[in-house]
């Protein structure tokens, strides 16, 4: 794709009270071409050229979260689960901003086919977007993310495993496996593979007997794909007479436990209100 070559034009962004480095391209509308900087509403998502008009938005935009339904609600963590098809320019701005942190992910316009899980922080003044995932509404693939996002100031805090979590949780409401699109980031795997080791290895570290890989996807949502390579990545599996066979040895699950780093936080599932897309 020709976008992947492009250099980056927007070098930084305003949104809400954090000004931000960019790190890649993102394709806006040629009548963006001519400026380095662009001030979005934290609420909407609308981007424009000048801080002034940014303010005048900010008068009159009723948003004070993203559009669409509430889904989870923890303190002052809540997830908002936006369609696509009903909030289609959301969408494509939130694609917009999303590209600048994206290196070789393609930007979807058909937004139509997506639905969009935004993260926000909350206070007395509206509700703060800290990250997102994306989420084709039909996938044959079994994805159960296409897109993930951390904005920078709030990286490393544990949103991107609440994130990846969440995902899972999803799947698990729809009775669903699931796995998210390829290629996958540096940082993208490494939370991933953060993710997996933990959700793996808590059980086997609970469970008594014989597990195998089948039940242990059955448990998770994870794809058996992704238990094995994360097993074997581990040295976990060994096969005998044909069949894979996994080590659950306490000292040696700890060691690995402790070198995937913390858990991040936690989804609640008593708090996730939500049926699955129809
Ligand atoms: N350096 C080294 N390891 C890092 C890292 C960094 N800068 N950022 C994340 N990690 C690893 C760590 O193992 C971390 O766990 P730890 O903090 O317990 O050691 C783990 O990833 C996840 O950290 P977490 O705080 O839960 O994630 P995050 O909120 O920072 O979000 C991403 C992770 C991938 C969503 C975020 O880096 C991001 O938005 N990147 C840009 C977009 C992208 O690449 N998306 C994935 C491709 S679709
Ligand atoms: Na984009």
């Amino acid at each position: 794709h020709e976008e992947f070559t492009k250099v980056k034009n927007i070098a930084t962004i305003e949104l809400g009270r954090y000004e931000i480095e960019t790190w890649y391209f993102s394709p806006f509308p040629p009548e963006y071409n001519d400026c380095t900087k662009l001030f979005f509403c934290e609420f909407c998502l609308n981007f424009m050229k000048r801080k002034e008009q940014l303010q005048r938005h900010m008068r009159k935009c009723d948003l004070k979260h993203p559009p669409g339904d509430e889904i989870y609600r923890n303190g002052t963590l809540s997830m908002f689960e936006v369609d696509g098809k009903k909030n289609k320019v959301y969408g494509q701005n939130l694609c917009y901003l999303a590209k600048l942190f994206l290196d070789h992910k393609t930007l979807y316009y058909d937004v139509d086919l997506f639905l969009f899980y935004v993260l926000c922080e909350c206070d007395d003044r509206g509700c703060h977007m800290v990250g997102y995932f994306s989420k084709e509404k039909h996938s044959e693939e079994s994805y159960n993310l296409a897109c993930i996002l951390t904005l920078p100031p709030y990286q490393r805090k544990g949103y991107g495993k609440f994130l990846i979590a969440f995902s899972y949780e999803l799947s698990k409401k729809e009775c669903k496996v699931g796995t998210p699109e390829r290629p996958l980031s540096d940082l993208g795997l490494l939370s991933y593979r953060g993710y997996w080791t933990r959700v793996l290895l808590d059980i086997l570290k609970k469970h008594k007997g014989n597990i195998s890989i089948k039940e242990l996807s059955d448990m998770t949502a994870i794809k058996a794909e992704d238990i094995l390579s994360t097993l074997q990545s581990l040295e976990l599996i060994q096969y005998r007479k044909g069949q894979h066979v996994i080590c659950a040895d306490p000292k040696v699950l700890d060691r690995h436990l402790k070198a995937a780093g913390r858990g991040g936080l936690d989804v609640d599932v008593a708090k996730l209100i939500w049926t699955p897309y129809k």
